[in-house]
This record gives structure tokens, C-alpha cells and sequence, in this order.
């Protein structure tokens, strides 16, 4: 398959094709979300919690996500690849968010960052990253790094004053320059208001039909523990496989059951011998 590049994503939004994204942490969802031919990957930075086992995606540093962003990079041969730019990592200046956009760039191979909110400081970001050259997408509507100042995990664009913001927010990231944008956790209604007045790719995550969808790897597989949001899906049951597995091991080992004859070398008598002088 030919690497996918924003001209591509750009092509299927324009013949209606969906587009799939999809989050990946490390080398081996990288190779899984390659084999199974998604569009985009996204390092996202929920790795903080499905991968770190942080409460909260705040937590997680650059240099955290550089490596998972580099590891993913490694499995992901055709497939966009978007890293999320942590928190506080792009709140200080324009020039703190393009030198950390660009250490994602050049140490970990990224196509593009992606940065949440759609506020006057966020779009003076997006317009600085994206004149450094590099794709941005933008992330509006719920924004879990900045989920305390919302007033929780929860949907947003529920009432009349916060559906006006992400109206004015999603043309707003489009103007400043980014390339596609993630909404999160919207009513569909408000979502399909403000859909055909964007003309970049718009990947949605509770948001109703969109040119694309995008779901963490760890929800949809099963793996993450407990309740997850009412917008996931869960298409495999991978979390109770893994201990399942790791569980049989356990019971062979203590039951001398493993390593059976088929798992162990042979050595020549000679070998033996000199092992035992
Ligand atoms: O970090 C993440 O997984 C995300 C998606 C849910 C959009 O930002
Ligand atoms: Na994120």
C-alpha cells in the first residue's frame, strides 16, 4: 500500500470515503493498526492512561511520549502518522509549541502533531506550527487535558453557549491552518451543523458520522479495564485472552508442566560431560 499523505486524506474526504484512525502506544498496536490497513494512527496522549496507568492524560511528559511516539513510528509503515502534543508542553509560548512540535517531527518520525482547543492563544499555535511546516491537527469539543476547566469527562456543545463555541471553534482551527480536526464527545446534531462548513478532514470520537472515526486501541480491543465512555465500541476481548494466558503459564510452572521435552536444547554427551568435570 502507498503511504498515506494529507493529499490522500484530503481525496477521500472529497469522495466521501471514511477515513479510519486509530490510536496506537507502542511498536506492536503500531504493526497492528499497519496490518489491518488503517488510514491514520494516532500516539495519542491517553497512553498516559491505557499505557502508564495514569488517571489522567496531564500527567504524561514529552520525553514519555517521544518514545512511544518513536516506537509506534517504527511499526507504522503507510499509515498517517499524528502524535498528541502533551500538556503544557505548547501553553507557554508559539515558540515552545513548534520546538516541541518539531522534537516530534525529527526524533520520532511523526506526519503531524495534534493539539487540543480552539481558544485565540490555541489558534496563534496552530498557525505557528503549521507555518514551521508541519500538518496539524486540531482537537475541539471535549479536551481531556484541560477536562477540569470543563467540568469533567463529559460531552460537550450540550447547551446552547458551549454548541456555539465548538461551532466557532472547529472554522476557527480550520482558519488558523490546521490540516484536519478531531471532535470529541458532541451531540451528533451539533456536529453535522458545523460539518459542511469545514472543508478539511473531520475525524469524529462521539461525535456522530464524520469523514472519519477514530477509537482508543486499548477500548476497542477490550483491554482497558472497567467502564469506558458510551462512544466505544468494543470489537474484541483481548484484556481477559492476556491474563488467561499468563494465568496457564502460571499453573504449568507450578505444576511442573512446563518446560515440556519440546522445549529444551540438546547437548552432546561430550558437552555433558565436560559440564560435569
Ligand atoms: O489521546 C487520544 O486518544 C485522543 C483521541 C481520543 C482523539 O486524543
Ligand atoms: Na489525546
Amino acid at each position: 500500500r502507498a503511504k498515506v499523505t494529507l493529499q490522500r486524506l484530503a481525496e477521500m474526504k472529497a469522495r466521501r470515503e471514511p477515513i479510519v484512525m486509530v490510536t496506537a502506544y507502542d511498536y506492536p498496536t503500531g504493526r497492528t493498526a499497519e496490518q489491518a490497513e488503517v488510514d491514520m494512527v494516532l500516539v495519542g496522549d491517553s497512553g498516559a492512561q491505557v499505557v502508564l496507568g495514569h488517571d489522567s492524560t496531564v500527567a504524561v511528559t514529552v520525553d514519555e511520549m517521544l518514545v512511544l511516539a518513536g516506537a509506534v513510528r517504527r511499526g507504522v509503515r503507510t499509515a498517517f502518522v499524528v502524535a498528541d502534543l502533551p500538556f503544557g508542553s505548547t501553553e507557554v509560548s508559539d515558540e515552545q509549541a513548534v520546538a516541541t512540535a518539531v522534537r516530534f517531527v525529527k526524533e520520532a518520525g511523526a506526519d503531524a502533531v495534534k493539539l487540543e482547543g480552539g481558544g485565540e492563544a490555541r489558534l496563534s499555535r496552530i498557525r505557528a506550527i503549521a507555518e514551521a511546516g508541519i500538518p496539524v491537527v486540531a482537537h475541539v469539543g471535549l479536551t481531556p487535558q484541560t477536562a477540569v476547566a470543563l467540568g469533567g469527562l463529559r460531552a460537550q456543545g450540550r447547551t446552547a453557549e458551549s454548541a456555539a463555541r465548538i461551532v466557532r471553534e472547529a472554522l476557527a482551527v480550520q482558519d488558523a491552518g490546521a490540516s484536519i480536526v478531531v471532535i470529541e464527545a458532541v451531540p451528533a446534531e451539533v456536529a453535522a451543523v458545523v460539518l459542511p462548513h469545514l472543508q478539511i478532514p473531520v475525524i469524529g470520537i462521539g461525535a456522530g458520522p464524520a469523514d472519519g472515526q477514530v477509537l482508543v486501541v486499548h477500548d476497542l480491543l477490550g483491554i482497558t479495564e472497567g467502564k469506558t465512555a458510551a462512544f466505544v465500541k468494543r470489537y474484541g476481548a483481548i484484556g481477559p485472552d492476556m491474563v488467561a494466558g499468563v494465568a496457564a503459564y502460571a499453573r504449568e510452572v507450578r505444576g511442573g508442566v512446563f518446560p515440556g521435552a519440546e522445549h529444551v536444547y540438546s547437548a552432546t554427551e561430550a558437552a555433558v560431560d565436560a559440564a560435569r568435570a
